[in-house]
Protein backbone atom coordinates (compact mmCIF):
# COMPACT_ATOMS: atom_id res chain seq x y z
CA UNK A 1 0.00 0.00 0.00
CA UNK A 2 1.75 3.70 -1.10
CA UNK A 3 0.27 7.16 0.32
CA UNK A 4 -0.84 9.12 -2.69
CA UNK A 5 -1.25 12.75 -1.60
CA UNK A 6 -3.65 15.05 -3.78
CA UNK A 7 -3.31 18.57 -4.00
CA UNK A 8 -6.76 20.13 -4.54
CA UNK A 9 -8.53 17.65 -2.59
CA UNK A 10 -5.90 18.13 0.28
CA UNK A 11 -5.98 14.49 1.29
CA UNK A 12 -3.65 11.36 1.12
CA UNK A 13 -5.26 8.30 0.18
CA UNK A 14 -4.02 4.32 0.36
CA UNK A 15 -3.71 3.37 -2.97
CA UNK A 16 -3.38 -0.53 -2.74
CA UNK A 17 -0.61 -2.27 -5.02
CA UNK A 18 -2.12 -2.69 -8.30
CA UNK A 19 -4.60 -0.20 -8.23
CA UNK A 20 -4.88 3.31 -10.15
CA UNK A 21 -4.96 6.40 -8.38
CA UNK A 22 -8.12 7.28 -10.32
CA UNK A 23 -9.96 3.86 -8.84
CA UNK A 24 -8.72 4.24 -5.40
CA UNK A 25 -9.30 8.52 -5.71
CA UNK A 26 -12.92 8.02 -6.83
CA UNK A 27 -13.90 4.89 -4.24
CA UNK A 28 -12.48 7.36 -1.34
CA UNK A 29 -15.15 10.31 -2.55
CA UNK A 30 -12.68 12.17 -4.26
CA UNK A 31 -13.86 13.80 -7.49
CA UNK A 32 -11.31 13.36 -9.41
CA UNK A 33 -11.84 14.38 -13.00
CA UNK A 34 -12.12 11.72 -15.34
CA UNK A 35 -13.88 10.47 -18.41
CA UNK A 36 -12.64 6.82 -20.10
CA UNK A 37 -11.24 5.30 -17.08
CA UNK A 38 -9.40 3.42 -20.16
CA UNK A 39 -6.58 6.04 -21.27
CA UNK A 40 -7.98 7.43 -24.01
CA UNK A 41 -9.70 10.45 -23.45
CA UNK A 42 -6.71 12.72 -21.69
CA UNK A 43 -9.45 13.36 -18.83
CA UNK A 44 -7.48 12.12 -15.69
CA UNK A 45 -4.42 13.82 -16.97
CA UNK A 46 -2.15 15.10 -13.88
CA UNK A 47 1.13 15.78 -13.03
CA UNK A 48 3.41 13.85 -10.76
CA UNK A 49 5.31 15.73 -8.71
CA UNK A 50 7.03 13.03 -6.63
CA UNK A 51 7.32 9.48 -6.33
CA UNK A 52 6.94 6.78 -9.28
CA UNK A 53 3.91 4.65 -10.88
CA UNK A 54 3.20 2.98 -13.71
CA UNK A 55 1.44 3.28 -16.49
CA UNK A 56 -0.56 0.52 -18.14
CA UNK A 57 -1.56 0.92 -22.05
CA UNK A 58 -3.15 4.16 -22.85
CA UNK A 59 -3.52 6.01 -26.30
CA UNK A 60 -1.19 8.62 -27.59
CA UNK A 61 -4.10 11.32 -28.21
CA UNK A 62 -4.62 11.37 -24.40
CA UNK A 63 -0.95 11.56 -23.45
CA UNK A 64 1.59 12.50 -25.99
CA UNK A 65 4.91 11.33 -25.07
CA UNK A 66 6.08 15.18 -24.41
CA UNK A 67 3.84 15.49 -22.05
CA UNK A 68 4.95 12.21 -20.44
CA UNK A 69 8.55 13.37 -20.41
CA UNK A 70 7.21 16.53 -18.76
CA UNK A 71 6.52 15.18 -15.74
CA UNK A 72 2.50 14.74 -17.00
CA UNK A 73 0.41 10.55 -15.97
CA UNK A 74 -2.88 9.09 -16.69
CA UNK A 75 -4.55 8.66 -12.87
CA UNK A 76 -6.72 5.79 -14.82
CA UNK A 77 -3.36 4.42 -16.32
CA UNK A 78 -1.57 4.88 -13.07
CA UNK A 79 -0.78 2.06 -10.69
CA UNK A 80 2.11 3.44 -7.80
CA UNK A 81 5.60 2.38 -7.27
CA UNK A 82 6.26 4.28 -4.38
CA UNK A 83 4.23 7.49 -2.01
CA UNK A 84 3.77 10.07 -4.84
CA UNK A 85 2.65 13.99 -4.49
CA UNK A 86 -0.16 14.31 -7.32
CA UNK A 87 -2.02 17.11 -9.03
CA UNK A 88 -5.07 16.89 -11.30
CA UNK A 89 -4.46 19.15 -14.76
CA UNK A 90 -6.98 21.50 -14.17
CA UNK A 91 -9.77 21.27 -17.03
CA UNK A 92 -9.98 24.55 -19.08
CA UNK A 93 -13.21 26.26 -18.19
CA UNK A 94 -14.86 25.89 -21.61
CA UNK A 95 -15.52 21.91 -20.24
CA UNK A 96 -16.42 21.90 -16.70
CA UNK A 97 -19.86 20.64 -16.74
CA UNK A 98 -21.09 18.85 -13.94
CA UNK A 99 -21.56 15.15 -14.87
CA UNK A 100 -24.63 14.14 -14.78
CA UNK A 101 -26.95 10.90 -14.54
CA UNK A 102 -30.10 10.70 -16.71
CA UNK A 103 -32.99 8.23 -18.06
CA UNK A 104 -34.23 9.34 -21.17
CA UNK A 105 -36.30 8.23 -23.74
CA UNK A 106 -35.48 7.41 -27.28
CA UNK A 107 -37.39 10.32 -29.63
CA UNK A 108 -36.54 9.72 -32.88
CA UNK A 109 -34.23 6.87 -35.03
CA UNK A 110 -33.63 7.80 -38.78
CA UNK A 111 -31.17 5.67 -41.11
CA UNK A 112 -29.05 8.22 -42.76
CA UNK A 113 -26.55 5.88 -44.37
CA UNK A 114 -26.21 1.97 -44.82
CA UNK A 115 -24.30 1.53 -41.72
CA UNK A 116 -25.07 5.02 -39.65
CA UNK A 117 -28.17 5.97 -38.03
CA UNK A 118 -29.61 9.02 -35.74
CA UNK A 119 -30.75 8.49 -32.49
CA UNK A 120 -32.22 11.06 -30.66
CA UNK A 121 -32.90 11.15 -27.13
CA UNK A 122 -35.58 12.96 -24.84
CA UNK A 123 -34.06 14.76 -21.78
CA UNK A 124 -36.69 15.79 -19.16
CA UNK A 125 -37.20 19.15 -19.29
CA UNK A 126 -36.77 19.57 -15.83
CA UNK A 127 -33.57 17.98 -16.06
CA UNK A 128 -30.05 20.50 -16.94
CA UNK A 129 -27.92 19.32 -19.12
CA UNK A 130 -24.91 21.07 -20.31
CA UNK A 131 -21.72 20.34 -22.44
CA UNK A 132 -19.05 21.60 -24.30
CA UNK A 133 -19.86 21.30 -28.10
CA UNK A 134 -17.66 18.07 -29.22
CA UNK A 135 -18.00 16.07 -25.92
CA UNK A 136 -19.28 12.42 -25.52
CA UNK A 137 -21.48 11.07 -23.33
CA UNK A 138 -21.75 7.27 -22.31
CA UNK A 139 -25.17 5.53 -23.28
CA UNK A 140 -26.66 2.74 -21.75
CA UNK A 141 -29.73 0.76 -23.53
CA UNK A 142 -31.05 -1.85 -21.59
CA UNK A 143 -29.22 -4.82 -20.59
CA UNK A 144 -26.04 -3.44 -22.98
CA UNK A 145 -23.03 -2.57 -21.97
CA UNK A 146 -22.27 1.31 -21.93
CA UNK A 147 -20.53 3.17 -24.82
CA UNK A 148 -19.23 6.51 -25.36
CA UNK A 149 -21.26 8.23 -28.33
CA UNK A 150 -20.75 11.91 -29.55
CA UNK A 151 -22.55 14.49 -28.69
CA UNK A 152 -23.82 15.67 -32.78
CA UNK A 153 -26.11 18.17 -31.24
CA UNK A 154 -28.29 19.34 -28.57
CA UNK A 155 -31.98 21.43 -29.07
CA UNK A 156 -34.82 21.61 -27.54
CA UNK A 157 -33.76 18.96 -24.92
CA UNK A 158 -33.15 16.41 -27.71
CA UNK A 159 -29.47 15.08 -27.62
CA UNK A 160 -28.73 13.59 -31.07
CA UNK A 161 -25.97 10.81 -31.97
CA UNK A 162 -24.72 9.29 -34.89
CA UNK A 163 -23.94 5.70 -34.32
CA UNK A 164 -22.42 3.62 -37.06
CA UNK A 165 -23.01 -0.30 -37.24
CA UNK A 166 -20.21 -2.38 -36.36
CA UNK A 167 -19.53 -5.66 -37.77
CA UNK A 168 -19.94 -7.79 -34.41
CA UNK A 169 -20.47 -5.18 -32.19
CA UNK A 170 -23.10 -5.83 -29.50
CA UNK A 171 -24.05 -2.05 -28.66
CA UNK A 172 -24.80 -0.72 -32.52
CA UNK A 173 -25.76 -3.89 -34.05
CA UNK A 174 -28.66 -3.90 -31.23
CA UNK A 175 -29.37 -0.15 -31.79
CA UNK A 176 -29.61 -1.24 -35.79
CA UNK A 177 -31.47 -4.55 -35.32
CA UNK A 178 -33.94 -3.57 -32.50
CA UNK A 179 -33.98 -0.45 -30.91
CA UNK A 180 -37.52 1.50 -30.74
CA UNK A 181 -38.82 4.88 -30.31
CA UNK A 182 -40.07 5.30 -26.41
CA UNK A 183 -37.40 2.76 -25.18
CA UNK A 184 -35.74 3.79 -22.01
CA UNK A 185 -31.88 4.61 -21.79
CA UNK A 186 -29.34 5.78 -19.49
CA UNK A 187 -27.06 8.72 -20.41
CA UNK A 188 -23.58 9.92 -18.34
CA UNK A 189 -22.09 12.50 -19.64
CA UNK A 190 -20.79 15.18 -20.43
CA UNK A 191 -17.25 14.30 -20.84
CA UNK A 192 -14.07 14.27 -23.50
CA UNK A 193 -11.29 16.73 -24.52
CA UNK A 194 -11.84 17.37 -27.54
CA UNK A 195 -14.12 20.63 -27.04
CA UNK A 196 -14.71 23.72 -29.15
CA UNK A 197 -11.97 25.87 -27.49
CA UNK A 198 -13.76 29.54 -27.78
CA UNK A 199 -10.20 31.72 -26.96
CA UNK A 200 -8.57 30.68 -30.49
CA UNK A 201 -9.47 33.06 -33.65
CA UNK A 202 -7.14 31.65 -35.95
CA UNK A 203 -8.86 28.68 -38.60
CA UNK A 204 -10.44 25.77 -37.46
CA UNK A 205 -9.88 22.34 -39.40
CA UNK A 206 -12.49 20.30 -38.66
CA UNK A 207 -11.88 16.41 -39.72
CA UNK A 208 -14.24 13.52 -39.61
CA UNK A 209 -14.06 10.26 -40.59
CA UNK A 210 -17.50 8.36 -41.19
CA UNK A 211 -19.74 8.46 -38.17
CA UNK A 212 -16.87 11.36 -36.62
CA UNK A 213 -18.82 13.68 -37.68
CA UNK A 214 -21.01 13.61 -34.59
CA UNK A 215 -17.78 15.13 -32.59
CA UNK A 216 -16.93 17.28 -35.48
CA UNK A 217 -20.43 19.40 -36.60
CA UNK A 218 -20.80 20.75 -33.12
CA UNK A 219 -17.28 22.23 -33.76
CA UNK A 220 -17.67 23.57 -37.03
CA UNK A 221 -21.07 24.86 -36.67
CA UNK A 222 -20.03 26.88 -33.55
CA UNK A 223 -16.70 27.99 -34.90
CA UNK A 224 -18.26 30.00 -38.13
CA UNK A 225 -21.56 30.84 -36.18
CA UNK A 226 -19.52 32.67 -33.33
CA UNK A 227 -16.93 33.76 -35.90
CA UNK A 228 -17.99 34.32 -39.34
CA UNK A 229 -15.38 35.83 -40.74
CA UNK A 230 -12.63 33.02 -39.57
CA UNK A 231 -12.01 30.43 -42.09
CA UNK A 232 -13.15 27.14 -40.89
CA UNK A 233 -12.66 24.30 -43.36
CA UNK A 234 -14.75 21.03 -42.77
CA UNK A 235 -13.73 17.85 -44.13
CA UNK A 236 -15.79 14.25 -44.05
CA UNK A 237 -14.20 11.31 -45.24
CA UNK A 238 -16.77 8.74 -46.22
CA UNK A 239 -16.04 5.35 -48.65
CA UNK A 240 -18.81 6.32 -51.51
CA UNK A 241 -21.38 9.27 -52.46
CA UNK A 242 -24.11 7.31 -50.46
CA UNK A 243 -22.48 7.35 -47.43
CA UNK A 244 -22.24 11.25 -47.21
CA UNK A 245 -25.01 12.32 -44.81
CA UNK A 246 -25.83 16.03 -43.33
CA UNK A 247 -24.56 17.53 -46.61
CA UNK A 248 -27.60 19.74 -47.16
CA UNK A 249 -26.85 21.38 -43.41
CA UNK A 250 -22.85 22.13 -44.60
CA UNK A 251 -24.19 23.42 -48.07
CA UNK A 252 -26.70 25.80 -46.37
CA UNK A 253 -23.72 26.90 -43.73
CA UNK A 254 -21.22 26.98 -46.75
CA UNK A 255 -24.13 29.40 -48.92
CA UNK A 256 -24.49 31.48 -45.32
CA UNK A 257 -20.83 31.91 -44.62
CA UNK A 258 -18.32 33.12 -46.97
CA UNK A 259 -15.40 31.43 -44.99
CA UNK A 260 -16.89 28.10 -44.86
CA UNK A 261 -15.89 25.18 -46.64
CA UNK A 262 -17.37 21.66 -47.01
CA UNK A 263 -15.27 19.22 -48.29
CA UNK A 264 -16.70 15.52 -48.70
CA UNK A 265 -13.96 13.18 -49.54
CA UNK A 266 -14.34 9.95 -51.21
CA UNK A 267 -12.25 6.82 -50.25
CA UNK A 268 -13.79 4.58 -52.34
CA UNK A 269 -16.25 5.81 -54.86
CA UNK A 270 -17.86 3.15 -57.26
CA UNK A 271 -18.04 5.52 -60.00
CA UNK A 272 -15.71 8.59 -60.95
CA UNK A 273 -17.04 11.43 -58.67
CA UNK A 274 -16.07 15.28 -59.16
CA UNK A 275 -15.95 15.24 -55.03
CA UNK A 276 -11.94 14.95 -53.60
CA UNK A 277 -11.03 11.43 -53.45
CA UNK A 278 -8.77 9.35 -51.42
CA UNK A 279 -7.62 8.90 -47.38
CA UNK A 280 -8.12 11.71 -45.98
CA UNK A 281 -4.55 12.19 -44.94
CA UNK A 282 -3.69 12.06 -48.69
CA UNK A 283 -6.14 15.07 -49.14
CA UNK A 284 -5.02 17.06 -46.00
CA UNK A 285 -1.27 16.87 -47.33
CA UNK A 286 -2.47 18.24 -50.57
CA UNK A 287 -4.35 21.05 -49.09
CA UNK A 288 -2.02 22.51 -46.52
CA UNK A 289 1.62 22.79 -46.16
CA UNK A 290 2.25 25.23 -43.24
CA UNK A 291 0.13 25.66 -39.78
CA UNK A 292 -1.00 28.81 -40.57
CA UNK A 293 -2.27 28.87 -37.11
CA UNK A 294 -4.88 26.32 -37.16
CA UNK A 295 -7.33 24.81 -33.95
CA UNK A 296 -7.25 21.03 -34.85
CA UNK A 297 -10.36 18.86 -34.21
CA UNK A 298 -10.03 15.06 -35.45
CA UNK A 299 -12.79 12.29 -34.95
CA UNK A 300 -13.63 8.58 -36.24
CA UNK A 301 -11.49 5.18 -36.93
CA UNK A 302 -8.45 5.32 -35.12
CA UNK A 303 -6.15 4.23 -37.79
CA UNK A 304 -8.00 7.17 -39.42
CA UNK A 305 -6.94 9.57 -36.48
CA UNK A 306 -3.63 8.33 -36.69
CA UNK A 307 -2.51 8.79 -40.38
CA UNK A 308 -3.96 12.82 -40.70
CA UNK A 309 -1.98 13.35 -37.13
CA UNK A 310 0.99 11.78 -38.80
CA UNK A 311 0.44 14.03 -41.44
CA UNK A 312 -0.51 17.63 -39.49
CA UNK A 313 3.00 17.59 -37.27
CA UNK A 314 4.87 16.95 -40.74
CA UNK A 315 3.47 20.65 -41.75
CA UNK A 316 4.60 21.59 -38.45
CA UNK A 317 1.11 21.99 -36.37
CA UNK A 318 2.16 22.35 -33.03
CA UNK A 319 0.66 19.10 -31.25
CA UNK A 320 -1.17 21.00 -28.25
CA UNK A 321 -3.44 22.42 -31.20
CA UNK A 322 -4.50 18.98 -32.31
CA UNK A 323 -7.59 17.83 -30.20
CA UNK A 324 -8.52 14.39 -31.36
CA UNK A 325 -11.25 11.76 -30.21
CA UNK A 326 -10.35 8.41 -32.00
CA UNK A 327 -13.33 6.09 -31.81
CA UNK A 328 -11.78 2.71 -29.79
CA UNK A 329 -13.77 0.09 -29.53
CA UNK A 330 -13.54 -2.99 -27.47
CA UNK A 331 -11.41 -4.67 -29.85
CA UNK A 332 -8.85 -1.60 -29.96
CA UNK A 333 -8.80 -1.83 -25.79
CA UNK A 334 -8.54 -5.89 -26.15
CA UNK A 335 -5.15 -5.53 -28.40
CA UNK A 336 -3.69 -2.22 -26.57
CA UNK A 337 -4.05 -4.47 -23.23
C1 LIG B 1 -14.71 9.02 -27.12
C2 LIG B 1 -15.47 8.10 -28.02
C3 LIG B 1 -16.54 8.59 -28.74
C4 LIG B 1 -17.26 7.76 -29.60
N1 LIG B 1 -18.27 8.28 -30.34
C5 LIG B 1 -18.92 7.49 -31.24
C6 LIG B 1 -19.94 8.02 -32.08
O1 LIG B 1 -20.30 9.21 -31.99
N2 LIG B 1 -20.53 7.19 -32.98
C7 LIG B 1 -20.17 5.87 -33.10
O2 LIG B 1 -20.75 5.17 -33.94
N3 LIG B 1 -19.20 5.33 -32.31
C8 LIG B 1 -18.59 6.11 -31.37
N4 LIG B 1 -17.62 5.56 -30.56
C9 LIG B 1 -17.43 4.10 -30.57
C10 LIG B 1 -18.49 3.47 -29.62
O3 LIG B 1 -18.26 3.87 -28.28
C11 LIG B 1 -18.49 1.93 -29.64
O4 LIG B 1 -17.21 1.46 -29.36
C12 LIG B 1 -18.96 1.38 -30.98
O5 LIG B 1 -20.30 1.78 -31.23
C13 LIG B 1 -18.90 -0.14 -30.99
O6 LIG B 1 -19.65 -0.64 -29.94
P1 LIG B 1 -20.35 -2.06 -30.06
O7 LIG B 1 -20.84 -2.46 -28.71
O8 LIG B 1 -21.31 -2.09 -31.19
O9 LIG B 1 -19.15 -2.99 -30.49
P2 LIG B 1 -18.28 -3.94 -29.55
O10 LIG B 1 -19.11 -5.04 -29.01
O11 LIG B 1 -17.55 -3.09 -28.59
O12 LIG B 1 -17.31 -4.54 -30.61
C14 LIG B 1 -16.51 -3.71 -31.45
C15 LIG B 1 -15.62 -4.58 -32.28
O13 LIG B 1 -14.74 -5.27 -31.41
C16 LIG B 1 -14.86 -6.66 -31.58
N5 LIG B 1 -14.71 -7.20 -30.21
C17 LIG B 1 -15.56 -7.10 -29.16
N6 LIG B 1 -15.05 -7.67 -28.06
C18 LIG B 1 -13.85 -8.15 -28.42
C19 LIG B 1 -12.84 -8.88 -27.73
N7 LIG B 1 -12.96 -9.21 -26.46
N8 LIG B 1 -11.73 -9.21 -28.42
C20 LIG B 1 -11.55 -8.86 -29.73
N9 LIG B 1 -12.49 -8.19 -30.45
C21 LIG B 1 -13.61 -7.84 -29.79
C22 LIG B 1 -16.24 -6.89 -32.20
O14 LIG B 1 -16.29 -8.04 -32.98
C23 LIG B 1 -16.38 -5.67 -33.06
O15 LIG B 1 -15.76 -5.81 -34.31
C24 LIG B 1 -16.90 6.38 -29.71
C25 LIG B 1 -15.83 5.89 -28.95
C26 LIG B 1 -15.13 6.73 -28.13
C27 LIG B 1 -13.97 6.17 -27.34
S1 LIG C 1 -10.13 8.86 -17.70
FE1 LIG C 1 -8.03 8.55 -17.88
S2 LIG C 1 -7.67 8.80 -20.00
FE2 LIG C 1 -9.83 8.90 -19.85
Amino acid sequence: MFNVHIRQSERTIQVEIGSTILETALAAGIQYPHGCRAGNCGGCKSRIHSGDVELSPYSEFALSQDEYENGLILACRAVPWSDCDVSWCDPDDDAVHAVRNLTCQISGLERLTSDIASVKIKLDRSEKFDYSSGQFAYITFEGYPRREYSIASFESDELEFYIRKIEGGLVSTFVWDYLLVGETVDIEGPYGNLYYRSDHEGPVLAIAGGSGLSAIQPVAIEAVTTNPSRPVFLYHGVRDESDIFRAELFIELANEYECFSYIPVLSEPSRASERRTGLLSEVLEQDFNSDENCMIYLAGPPPMVRACTEVLQKIGVNSTNIHADPFFTEADLVERA
